[in-house]
Formats: C-alpha cells, structure tokens, sequence
C-alpha cells in the first residue's frame, strides 16, 4: 500500500520502517529539516532504537523521507499521524500538532484515503479530526475516512514492539476504513481488536494510566518496605508468581518518566475532572510520581546537611535505558536541584549525554566513563539501570571515591555485593548499608 506518515519521531519513524518491512511503501513526513535531512543525505535517524537502523537499511527502497507533506498526501491510501500530543500548562494534551496535520491533509490529500490517528489523543479527538477535515475539504473532492489506531510501543524495544505487537486496536465508524486497515495488518500475528473510535482512543490512556499506577503502587509499597523492615524485591517477586498480578511494572525505582506516562495520566485526569468523574487514583499516582523522583535527594541530606561544595557523581540521565531519551527523566529534576544546592556535579550516560547538553552546556561535568564520572565524590547517585551500570565493579566505587556513599535509584545492585564492596548503598525499599566512617 501507499502510506504516508505526518511525524518522524519515536511513533511515526518506527512505524514507518516496520511497515515497509511488511512491503509496504512508506514517505516520512516531518516539519523538522533536521531530521529529514539527516534520512535523506546520511541514511540515519536521529532517535536511537535498537534494531533501527538496521531495518531502514534492508528496507530503504520502500522508505522515503520529505519535508513536503503536499506531495507525501496527495496520492497516499493511509496517511498516518504521529505527531506529538504534550501536556499544556494544566495537564490536558495539546493537540495543535495533529490539528495541524490534519488541516494539511484536508487541503492536499486527493484521493479517497483514511487517515489514521496513531498519536495519543483524548476521547472524542478523532471526531474533531473528522470535521476540521470536512470543513477544509475543497467542493467535490474524494472522501477522507477517519480510524483511530493507537500505539503501545514502548521506546526501546520499539521495533521488536511494533513487528510483534501484544495487540492491535483498530478504531472505526465506518467499513471503507476497517476494510482498508484489516488490509494493512493483515500479516502482522497480533491479536486484533475492532472497535469504535472513542473506545481506541481511551483503551490507549487506560492502558498507560495502568501501568504508571502500578509503578507508583509499588514505589510506595518499597517505601513502607524500608520503614518496616521488608524487602521489596523479595515482595515484589512474591506478588509477580500471581498471574492476575504479574511480574512486569513492579520494579521498585525513584518513578517513571519518559514522554507518554506523565503526560497521558495528566490528560486523562484533566479529562475525567472535565467530565465531574475524577479519576482519584490517577491523581494519586502522579502525585506519588512527583514525589519519588525527588527521593534520592531527600536521602542525600541524610548523609550532608548542605551540599555545597560537593562532588555529585550522577549515573544515568536518560529516564530509561536504550534509549536516549530525556523526556520526563529524573535527572532533569535532580540536577537542577544539586546545582541549586552548590554541588559539582558530574555526569554519565552512555547514550543521553548529548541530548542533556541541550538543557546543560557548560553547568555539569561531561564524562566519558563511570570511574572518572565517580572520581573523588562524596556522593554517587544512580538514576538508570543502564546495563553497564549495573555490570560496574562496586569495588570502583570504593576505589574512586572520596566517601563511597551509593544512592541507588533502581536497584542496580544486591545487597550482599554492596556490603561485601565496603559501600554505604541505599537503594530503594530495601535495608540501608552503611560502611564504615559513613
Ligand atoms: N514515544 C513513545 O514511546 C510513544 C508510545 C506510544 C504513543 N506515543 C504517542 O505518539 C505520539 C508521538 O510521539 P513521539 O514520541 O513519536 O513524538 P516525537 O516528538 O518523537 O515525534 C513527533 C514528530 O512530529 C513532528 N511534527 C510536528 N508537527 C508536524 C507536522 N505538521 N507534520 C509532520 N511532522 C510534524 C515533529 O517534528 C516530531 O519529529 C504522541 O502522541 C505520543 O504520546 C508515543
């Protein structure tokens, strides 16, 4: 089929390079000439995904890349959206990009064709969608139908979560559109669920508002755990055996971020609040969010009162490993606040460090290793389970640093490692270890 995709970022580019893995032929639309520019002159993308690169490669002749959506629209069957939908000022989702796209497609597009909304948008999204389109439509021009399809991806295991996806939901009024996305998917084994649109748009925001409630469930139960005396990685594999609970989404960490969780719970709780059906318990999650992030801080002060003057070593800035993505991550609220407290702060990622010189150019300290990052610290604060972290010698701690105190935000280590190494290492729900002189 012919498709076209207004957005080259996480969704839209992942999206697009699984498609034409299928056999489909698919352009990339995006308003940013960075990105294009760098698919059309260097055949690389800007984002960093496993598996990525890779599968543009093989499939190069099905994919192509243009910042001139007029000539991507005109002729596509399926014209995707996956342009960003973030939070405003009071929590609802901004949807002027999508409204945007969907202006253009109206003006441009010149044959029948549906337009499939990807990006994570409110309930009853599609149906404006519709009629901005019916309202820009020029007299007498071909019908443009209207489906949603949300995406689960997840950013770093995007293309595996794309090409194997747990599940396909296909939101739609009308038979032209079902028949035409039966069509696209048909190769992919994913289970498949048809339904309307406002019951797609909300199966996405249920879905990503349940896993960050039960992020934040277990960070709190991990709380309560190092005041009683439990272990919650004991606790949390006791609760995972439960198949009606499950494993996944009980890791203990300082909160999760990223560029869909915080956001989209902020959205569907201002909708619910909009519609006089709070969603309490989605509230109460982002609140416990906010305050998990800043729980490696508040740690800290326990070990210095005042931190000015203090060499901070920071692990880890992007909010998840493999990717290099900073949105929503916690060293964008941690640093701040030792730079505001007076630290040196020093800093390493494997992937996120040129991304974090955007926001810090010059206020941190850029290292290329975890030994210089640590090098004569007096703290040491793990913010990703990156896996380099977490196969690091905990005797380099001891080594490299001036008082080797270990604040770890995801649990990189065991506790018996730790003690043995001679550390001082809080982690999170778990007994503290202090050593000696600490
Ligand atoms: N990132 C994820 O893990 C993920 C997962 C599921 C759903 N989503 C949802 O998908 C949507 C996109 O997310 P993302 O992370 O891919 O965003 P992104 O910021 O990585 O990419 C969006 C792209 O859209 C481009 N754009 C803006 N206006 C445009 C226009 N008029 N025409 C063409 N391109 C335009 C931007 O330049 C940008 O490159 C969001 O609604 C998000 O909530 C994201």
């Amino acid at each position: 089929m012919k498709i076209a995709i207004a957005g080259t970022g996480y969704v839209g580019f992942v999206t697009a390079v699984c498609l034409a893995e299928h056999g489909h032929n698919v352009t990339c639309v995006d308003v940013d000439k960075k990105i294009i520019d760098s698919l059309n002159r260097y055949g690389k993308a800007l984002i960093y995904e496993k598996d990525l690169d890779a599968l543009m490669e093989k499939n190069k002749e099905r994919l192509s890349y243009t910042t001139d959506y007029a000539s991507a629209y005109k002729d596509a069957e399926i014209i995707f959206i996956g342009v960003g939908t973030p939070e405003k000022r009071d929590g609802s989702a901004n949807l002027n990009y999508v409204y945007a796209v969907a202006m253009q497609i109206a003006e441009t597009a010149e044959r029948e064709c549906v337009v499939v909304v990807k990006s994570t948008v409110p309930i009853g999204t599609n149906e404006r969608i519709e009629k901005i389109i019916k309202d820009n439509r020029p007299e007498g021009a071909a019908p443009i139908h209207v489906a949603s399809n949300p995406e689960f991806l997840a950013q770093g295991t995007a293309v595996h979560d794309t090409l194997h996806a747990s599940r396909i939901v296909i939101g739609v009024e009308d038979d032209y559109a079902k028949a035409k996305l039966t069509e696209l998917y048909k190769d992919f084994a994913a289970p498949k669920l048809i339904t309307n649109r406002r019951s797609a748009e909300m199966i996405k925001y249920a879905s990503n508002d349940f896993l960050a409630l039960k992020i934040s469930y277990i960070n709190e139960i991990a709380n309560l755990c190092e005041e009683i005396g439990a272990d919650i990685e004991d606790v949390a594999k006791g609760m995972g055996y439960d198949k009606r609970i499950g494993s996944k989404f009980l890791k203990a960490g300082i909160g999760y971020g990223g560029s869909c969780f915080p956001k989209d719970t902020k959205a569907l709780h201002w909708l619910s609040d909009y519609h006089e059906q709070e969603l309490k318990i989605v509230k109460a999650a982002i609140e416990v969010n906010d305050h998990q992030k800043l729980k490696l801080i508040r740690k800290a002060h326990k070990y210095y009162e005042d931190l000015e003057g203090l060499t901070v070593a920071v692990l880890g800035l992007t909010f998840k490993p493999e990717t290099a993505d900073l949105r929503g991550a916690p060293s964008l609220v941690n640093i701040p606040l030792l730079l505001e407290d007076g630290a040196v702060v020093k800093v390493y990622d494997p992937v996120g460090m040129e991304n974090f010189k955007e926001y810090f150019p010059t206020q941190v300290q850029y290292c290329n290793d975890i030994d210089t990052a640590i090098k004569d610290a007096d703290l040491c604060l793990i913010l990703t389970d990156w896996k380099n972290i977490k196969e690091y010698p905990l005797e380099g701690f001891k080594i490299n640093m001036k008082r080797p105190i270990v604040l770890d935000g995801r649990n990189c280590y065991g506790l018996d490692e730790a003690e043995t190494a001679g550390l001082t290492y809080v982690s999170m729900g778990r007994r503290t270890i202090v050593a000696d002189g600490c």
